[in-house]
């Protein structure tokens, strides 16, 4: 049985949420008046320009939050803070991977998000209009996505590690017609263009009618006349008023691509009002923040949480917050414990990945440095095993850091199962239990619950504010992925189970998605961009165990007839992957096969392949299997490696 860790007793004398009794009585609360529970939060965080009739309209799986009322995020995040001591306060404290230093007060992130609406408003684009953002970790980004926000344009921003394709799949299916760029960024001491990716993706986007690029490296950045511009040069002409629109609450504020069972990346569509109640309503009961804290979120911004934990969430709620340009071992392995103690970091979030790809860099690395500012520490992306939950909670947090293992996904907007760090006794590796409002269940296939320590699938019983409306342009997929499984519930794709002391464990994803570093990826989607290499005829993709990615991208390949060298052509396919979807996406590993294992009516069978992958061999209930032998010889492939 794992170790149990209660709050320590100066941080929960201290907390917003200070004890379990606590804690259970918001939970009570909630659950018996969701509707009143969320809108105390909502008047209590928010600032609404119009209120709401009512709280929730549920067209199940359809929801409105806080119908009729009207808000803006970036006034939440901004024009609110500036009427008050937070005017000069610092509201991101930038680093550059090469060193620069930048600080953005609320009053000067103002500035910058005003002279950027009125850039975007005077190219004649409005609320309702779509803008892509492919952008590096520079204040630029959040800048970028605050001026849509106030003007009700739905941004969607794409992480900097997707390709050229991946970029060009997701301006298409929004229609988007502009793209915010920057020339480049830097990744451990090297340039990385953006720019020229879109420079490949836009040509077959007749949609985009302008392309601004932010100059942050200064590198040759060929600019198509009429169609590509400067940020500084628009920017020059730009005046400081902008007043924030008052938008509807259900006004779609951004979309978020994330892969699904199919080839096909879901558009996931969040919406205005809900959304940045839910996010700065979790601010203090899972950060615990205060005015005076110094927070760090690692994630990139291109992922769910960097929108919810490093813009949105933090400055609504009036956060200093630090944010990083580059990769963690740059220059040298020890320089996120270089950033903690320069900024004097009180609360730090991160992923398991991370922490066991410093695990094994070993602990002089943290221990050269003055980590004694921090008071919490936070966990997202994949379950977090309970040795590196240790080491987190030891070396790094010195044995005083509570850790809030976060339980989340895309679809959700915020954090939904999670510990409150002054309230909830910790175990190693359970995310614990539901926030108030979220009532969360473990099903069998049926849809009957399951008892004590049974496996099951994961579900939520009840909208909540956060929750993402639709995806985009396809409305009957989001019912068919979410909604029709369990009739009413939401299925999260996760299995979990929940231990005698009601506490949850999240095991993993039950559909074909893998969880690569704490980000989504399906294997259809490795599976479709492999068959596009003209060598490939099938191709079957597995998430395999892996030490410090959690999962690891293997392919099985069959190749259509002719001399093939495999050692190149597996170098020229894990190239290909990368391509066709982005660096984060190269396979570990690629298996040439004579034939994939089948079901009769022909669909692979990944649970055999993923058995293969992780422990060698074949113990499954194989009845269905058309041709054993092709499983049997893919299996002793691996002993002949
Ligand atoms: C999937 C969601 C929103 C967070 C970033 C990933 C897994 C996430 C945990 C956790 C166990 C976790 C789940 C989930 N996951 N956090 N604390 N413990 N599993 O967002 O790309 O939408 O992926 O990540 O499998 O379904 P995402």
């Amino acid at each position: 049985m794992s170790n149990v860790y209660p709050p320590p007793e100066e941080f929960a004398k201290k907390a917003h949420v200070p004890s379990m009794d606590a804690y259970r009585e918001l939970y009570r609360r909630a659950e018996q008046n969701p509707e009143a529970f969320w809108a105390e939060v909502a008047e209590r965080e928010i600032h609404w320009f119009e209120k709401w009739s009512k709280v929730l309209e549920w067209d199940a799986p359809f929801a409105k939050w806080f119908v009729g009322a009207k808000t803006n995020i970036s006034y939440n995040c901004l024009d609110r803070h500036i009427t008050t001591h937070r005017k000069n306060k610092v509201a991101i404290l930038w680093e550059g991977e090469p060193g620069e230093q930048r600080a953005l007060t609320y009053l000067e992130l103002h500035r910058l998000v005003c002279r950027f609406a009125n850039v975007l408003q005077s190219r004649g684009y409005k609320a309702g209009d779509r803008a892509i953002i492919y952008m590096p970790m520079i204040p630029e980004l959040p800048i970028a996505m605050l001026a849509c926000t106030r003007l009700g344009i739905i941004h969607s921003v794409v992480f900097g590690g997707f390709s050229a394709e991946a970029l060009k799949a997701r301006i298409q299916d929004l229609g988007a017609t502009v793209v915010i760029t920057a020339d480049g960024s830097y990744r451990r001491g090297k340039e990385v263009k953006l720019k020229a990716a879109v420079d490949e993706a836009v040509p077959e986007c007749p949609t985009i009618q302008d392309v601004i690029v932010y100059q942050r490296t200064g590198s040759d950045t060929p600019m198509q006349i009429g169609r590509d511009h400067w940020w500084h040069e628009l920017d020059a002409n730009a005046t400081e008023d902008c007043p924030a629109l008052p938008l509807d609450s259900e006004h779609p504020m951004f979309v978020l691509y994330t892969s699904g069972t199919t080839g096909k990346p879901k558009g996931i569509l969040h919406t205005t009002g809900g959304y940045i109640t839910q996010v700065t309503a979790g601010m203090k009961w899972i950060f615990d923040l205060r005015d005076e804290d110094t927070y760090w979120c690692s994630a990139d911004i291109g992922w769910i949480t960097g929108h919810s934990y490093i813009v949105y969430g933090p400055l609504s709620a009036g956060t200093t917050s630090v944010m990083y340009e580059g990769s963690l071992d740059f220059p040298q392995f020890d320089r996120w414990w270089r950033i903690v103690e320069k900024y004097r970091v009180n609360v730090m979030y991160t992923s398991p990945t991370a922490i066991r790809a410093l695990i094994r860099q070993g602990e002089h690395w943290p221990n050269a440095h003055d980590l004694s500012s921090l008071r919490l520490l936070g966990s997202v992306g994949e379950p977090i095993n309970p040795a590196a939950w240790e080491w987190y909670h030891t070396v790094i947090g010195k044995s005083r850091c509570p850790i809030v293992d976060t339980w989340w996904q895309t679809e959700n907007g915020s954090i939904l199962i999670t510990p409150l760090p002054g309230a909830t006794p910790l175990k190693p590796g359970s995310a614990t239990f539901p926030i108030p409002g979220i009532i969360p269940d473990i099903v069998d296939f049926n849809g009957n619950p399951v008892g004590p320590d049974r496996e099951g699938y994961l579900i939520m019983r009840r909208p909540w504010p956060s929750m993402a409306r639709t995806i985009w342009g396809d409305p009957e997929r989001f019912k068919e992925q979410y909604w029709n499984k369990f009739p009413g519930s939401y299925f999260t794709g996760d299995a979990a189970r929940r231990d005698a002391d009601g506490y949850f464990w999240v095991l993993g994803r039950v559909d074909d998605v893998m969880n690569v570093s704490g980000h989504r990826l399906s294997t259809m989607e490795v599976e479709s961009a492999l068959v596009r290499h003209p060598a490939v005829a099938e191709a079957a993709v597995v998430g395999k165990p892996h030490e410090i990615t959690g999962q690891a991208v293997c392919c099985f390949v069959t190749l259509k007839r002719g001399e093939w060298n495999h050692d190149e052509l597996g170098k020229e396919l894990r190239q290909w992957v990368a391509k066709e979807i982005g660096g984060f996406a190269r396979p570990e590993e690629i298996r040439f096969s004579d034939a994939l294992p089948k079901t009769r009516s022909g669909k692979i069978m990944r649970r055999l392949l993923r058995e293969i992958v992780t422990t060698n061999t074949v113990a499954g209930d194989v009845t269905t299997l058309e041709d054993m032998s092709v499983v049997t010889r893919l299996a002793a492939q691996q002993d002949e490696d």
